[in-house]
């Protein structure tokens, strides 16, 4: 992975918790977040007294690196935000600039606790479809806005190797969004549910509160039986 070609925005505590409905009890849990880049779920839920360990690719850079990536690329984010706005519901963030602070602020928290928590070993550089995860290390994996949402991107045996991983190394997995970049349904959906139903993994969708991206209102749920 090249810092050039990476496009760092991370989301909030609250928005990981409204995204996969997570209640006090499933906070308990031990949680992996995977491909959580600067989102603060992390730092936040560690301060709240979580057990979450953090994999993405890009935590093999170092705090400034990543720090001077978020500033060169957000001008570009705000215009493209702007220029897609009808694309998203805006009843809670308000407007492009609102999102902004809340993204920034989000990734600022990230910053602050990225020296600190690595050196604690939670987080760990990794990618999906490899994680360097003990099975069944983990109660609860959650993967924000990677899998499914870039499916023009990463392809179908990607997708179905990654979900295979994820139910490895835990026992349930959640992802959000099931929906493409476009906000219409991920095309590997149906194979995904498939392959993981054929190896005995329970699958289901389930309406989640988060409201963002249009068509975005469901997470795809895996439990190994
Ligand atoms: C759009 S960001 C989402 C960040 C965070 N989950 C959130 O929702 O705020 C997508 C993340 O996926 C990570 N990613 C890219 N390729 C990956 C891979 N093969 N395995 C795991 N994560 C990956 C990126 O580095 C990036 O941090």
């Amino acid at each position: 992975m090249e810092l050039a070609n990476v496009v760092p925005w991370g989301r909030s505590f609250a928005e990981y918790q409204a995204m996969f409905g997570l209640p006090e009890d499933d906070l308990k849990k031990r949680i992996l977040g995977c491909g959580d880049g600067p989102a603060s779920f992390n730092a936040e839920g560690t301060k709240r007294g979580s057990q979450i360990t953090s994999c993405d690719p890009v935590y093999q850079f170092e705090t400034k690196e990543i720090r001077r990536r978020i500033d060169e690329v957000y001008p570009d984010i705000m215009t493209k935000m702007k220029q897609g706005a009808d694309n998203y519901i805006w009843d809670s963030l308000g407007s492009v600039e609102e999102l902004g602070k809340v993204r920034m602020k989000a990734m600022s928290e990230f910053l602050s606790d990225f020296d600190t928590g690595r050196h604690q070993g939670r987080y760990v550089p990794a990618s999906l479809p490899s994680l360097p995860f003990p099975d069944s290390g983990f109660d609860l994996a959650l993967c924000s806005h990677y899998l499914f949402l870039y499916s023009d991107h990463v392809d179908e045996v990607a997708h179905l190797e990654s979900m295979r991983e994820l139910c490895r190394v835990a026992s349930e997995v959640r992802v959000f969004p099931v929906v493409s970049l476009d906000g219409t349904a991920s095309k590997h959906l149906d194979s995904v549910v498939t392959a993981l139903s054929a190896g005995g993994i329970e699958v289901s969708l389930q309406a989640v509160s988060y409201r963002f991206q249009k068509g975005a209102t469901e997470m795809f749920v895996a439990k190994s039986v």
